[in-house]
């Protein structure tokens, strides 16, 4: 069967972060608020003759089986069982890639979203987060997006009620941030200020934009083994400029703020986008629905 789909990547941000305790297994336990947005990558995937290969318009990304959209076809026709002879996946990058915006991780999960409607596969959201999960922590909130609590190591998610519409203003500073690093930089115990990851909560459920806004916080910014000051100036930046909120989002080292008046946002954007190239306009956008699973049996364990 040949197949030709095309699937929105959604870039996510954490409203908030909070790093519980460093788990046996190397990863650390998290408690986060997870909101995607519009900036997006676009994928297309097309049947192809000789295995997964991936196009996208960044050279230094990998072009094979190591990059995450080719794993997560490997994934998806592995629990599904679905033979095919090849795949060609292109990917239009938007999303800024290290920068704490899921990018790679909303690419797989655009690819698992995609490949079950190209192959009418009927597998559920919960089914698509299952594969999703062995892909990467942030992968399963990918595939729906939205607003959600992540627990666990990212992957275990209660929905929340979509929060209301803010105009986000994403700012990418020149430096990138390691992942593994900065979370081996983390000493739970000597946290002091941790994120009022409840009274968030709250804030959602009675969509109070400015409780929301207020509470945004990212434990991970005081672990930072390089460029804190510039993290604290863009905040300062989107402060001054009207966000009702700012924070860096995930492992960095990407900075939003949160507004309810586009013209606030556009001046923010204008005046960081003279600064630092990967400066973006955006909004947050609600859950996508997947529907009813159609294939009981799936995924294969
Ligand atoms: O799951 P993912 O591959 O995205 O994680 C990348 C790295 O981030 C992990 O190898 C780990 O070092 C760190 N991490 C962590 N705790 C988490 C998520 C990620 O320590 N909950």
């Amino acid at each position: 069967m040949k197949i030709d789909v095309k699937a929105k990547a959604y870039a996510k941000l954490n409203i908030s972060l909070d790093v519980l305790a460093r788990r046996a297994d190397g990863y650390h336990e998290l408690r986060s608020v997870m909101q995607s947005v519009g900036l997006c990558d676009t994928i297309r995937i097309t049947s192809a003759e000789n295995g997964l290969c991936v196009k996208t318009n960044r050279a230094y990304l990998p072009s094979d089986e190591k990059n995450m959209a080719a794993k997560a076809a490997a994934a998806f026709l592995r629990h599904t069982g679905i033979e095919c002879e090849g795949l060609m996946i292109e990917i239009d990058k938007k999303i800024p890639v290290c920068a704490g915006l899921g990018g790679g991780s909303s690419d797989a999960a655009a690819v698992l979203r995609a490949l079950n409607k190209a192959y009418a596969a009927g597998l559920s959201a919960g089914q698509l987060q299952t594969i999703a999960a062995t892909l990467g922590s942030d992968v399963p909130f990918c595939v729906v997006g939205g607003t959600s609590l992540a627990q666990g190591r990212g992957e275990e998610l209660t929905p929340l009620p979509d929060i209301p519409v803010f105009y986000v203003v994403i700012c990418k500073p020149v430096f990138s941030v390691s992942t593994p690093e900065l979370f081996s930089r983390v000493r739970c115990e000597k946290i002091r200020l941790r994120p009022d990851m409840d009274g968030l909560i709250d804030a959602i459920a009675r969509k109070d934009q400015k409780g929301i806004a207020r509470r945004v916080f990212n434990v991970l910014e005081d672990a930072l083994p390089k460029g804190g000051d510039e993290i604290r100036e863009i905040k300062g930046t989107l402060i001054d400029c009207g966000a009702m909120g700012a924070s860096m989002s995930g492992s960095g080292s990407s900075v939003f703020g949160l507004f309810d008046s586009e013209e606030n946002a556009v001046y923010a954007f204008r005046v960081l986008k003279s600064r630092f190239t990967d400066t973006f306009l955006t909004k947050t956008t609600p859950r996508i629905e997947i529907g009813e699973a159609l294939n009981e049996d799936w995924p294969k364990a």
